[in-house]
């Protein structure tokens, strides 16, 4: 009996989704140790994962490069018809999903339905995308010769996924490569793996071929020995990663000696600004949206909100009040809106955030320390400033620091003034403001009067070290596909 059964998680319809192997060449591989996965709710080990090392790896890139010369010579239509028996197939198992991804990452389980939807999304995009990979005819000078250009896939991909969106950052990497004609060798994080198992066995029932979707799960004590063996394989042609500036800046370090690519979604800073003639309640709203999905740890959460003078008290008693009201717990609890801090480590990293605060003086509204053990209480802080931690860092967790500016150019500066640039927000009811200040954000994507940015129709990811390259939408295959031109001479 697994631990699963035992009692540690939630029953599924399905219990056959809980896989704990790797799978490599379209083999279940239990490699030669295991280790823990634990509820971060509760503590408890939830099911003893395969250990991948980096033998494991290497086996995981012949299957991968043995399968591309068949995948890339399948049809765009048969591939496209194969992404979207997947997508039917995850939408069909989405309350087993959500399950499994609440037990390992702790969100909401109304929130883990959300991200299953919205990570099956990117499937269904992609599955039509693939029969769109389109080429162009060029016309050139020469009368007797004609020019095409070709997308064709760049090869073995390699994906590392990060554990708050164990489901929809797997998807959004794999689902575009498979498009492509690209086989995939996919890393997990070492604390969801479950989810991404999951999604593995239900790619084997969809009928994707063996090997053209590899999974190589590891403990953290294996994490930089398989990154560095990606990133050593010549096979591997592209690499795309999830996570912290800093370990994509080791990635792209170690890529340099085979010329990866890369795609890079990596930290960010996000600005939140708020004009005096927002209009509050949505301003409120689109801050708890932004700011508490996945109790804070997100790239893309509101992260400094820069609120103007007239409106700034109004804004940080509304906020407080809301933040205030939220319930935290158990995710698989009805009504619990904020789940747990991932480890300890990220409850300790609040705790310091906040001290920080307070030392340089923020005032503390509401929260400011933890609930039970598992729990950071979502946190206002008001009197905010830019020597402070929370103004220079990314804080991945559920607390608000609110700063004031009195001038669009102030909100601007401020909001500008950091080395990331993956998302912003802005809150005025002046349409001319909204697509100016707009503009002028340096960042990848913006919420204009609104906090909910994701969709798998608009390209994802950001600017200066935020990272490189773009998910999702019709741009998301161009990381995929290398161009080809073919001059054809001698046609009179
Ligand atoms: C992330 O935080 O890394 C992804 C969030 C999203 O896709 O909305």
């Amino acid at each position: 009996m697994t631990l699963w059964e035992a009692g540690a998680g939630q029953p599924l319809d399905d219990p056959s989704l809980l896989r704990t192997d790797g799978l490599i060449g379209g083999r279940w591989t239990a490699g030669k140790v295991r280790h823990d996965i634990s509820n971060p709710a509760t503590g408890e080990p939830l099911a003893k994962v395969a250990n991948l090392d980096e033998g494991d790896v290497e086996a995981a890139i012949s299957a991968a490069a043995s399968a591309f010369p068949r995948w890339r010579a399948t049809s765009a239509r048969q591939r496209s018809r194969l992404l979207m028996e997947w997508y039917h197939l995850i939408r069909r198992h989405e309350d087993d999903l959500a399950r499994i991804l609440t037990a390992e990452q702790g969100k909401p389980l109304g929130e883990s339905l959300s991200e299953v939807r919205y990570g099956a999304s990117y499937v269904e995009w992609f599955a039509e995308e693939a029969r769109r990979l389109n080429g162009e005819i060029v016309p050139v000078e020469d009368t007797a010769t004609r020019a095409l250009v070709l997308r064709q896939p760049v090869g073995v991909c390699a994906a590392i996924t990060p554990w708050n969106f164990p489901l929809a950052m797997v998807t959004r990497k794999v689902a575009p490569a498979l498009a492509a004609g690209c086989p995939v060798v996919l890393k997990p994080s070492e604390q969801t793996p479950l989810t991404a198992l999951a999604l593995a066995e239900l790619t084997v029932r969809a009928g994707i071929p063996d090997g053209v979707i590899n999974v190589v799960p590891a403990a953290r004590d294996r994490a930089a020995e398989i990154g560095a063996a990606l990133c050593a394989s010549p096979v591997i042609r592209h690499l795309s990663f999830t996570g912290s500036t800093d370990i994509g800046r080791l990635l792209m370090r170690q890529s340099a000696t085979t010329v990866k690519r890369l795609s890079l979604e990596l930290g960010g800073n996000a600005p939140f600004l708020v004009f005096d003639d927002a209009d509050l309640d949505s301003a409120v709203e689109g801050a708890i949206a932004s700011k508490f999905r996945n109790a804070g740890q997100t790239c893309v959460c509101a992260n400094r909100f820069l609120v103007q003078d007239g409106i700034h008290d109004a804004f940080v008693s509304r906020l407080t009040e809301r933040a205030a009201s939220l319930r935290c717990g158990n995710g698989i609890e009805r009504d619990v809106q904020i789940g747990p801090l991932i480890d300890e480590r990220a409850l300790r990293r609040m705790e310091t955030v906040v001290t920080d605060a307070l030392s340089h003086g923020a005032m503390l509204e509401t929260g400011g320390q933890r609930i039970g053990q598992r729990h950071f209480a979502p946190t206002v802080l008001s009197k905010a400033s830019h020597a402070m931690r929370c103004a220079q860092e990314e804080i991945f967790g559920p607390i608000a620091p609110v700063f004031r500016f009195r001038t669009e150019e102030d909100a601007i500066l401020a909001a500008n003034a950091s080395e990331a640039g993956l998302a912003a927000y802005v809150f005025t009811r002046d349409m001319g403001r909204l697509i100016r200040v707009s503009e002028a954000l340096e960042c990848g994507m913006v919420g204009a009067n609104t906090g909910r940015i994701s969709n798998a129709e608009l390209p994802f990811g950001g600017v200066k070290q935020s990272g490189l390259g773009r998910e999702g939408s019709r741009h998301g295959l161009d990381d995929y596909v290398e161009l080809k031109s073919i001059t054809l001479g001698g046609l009179e």
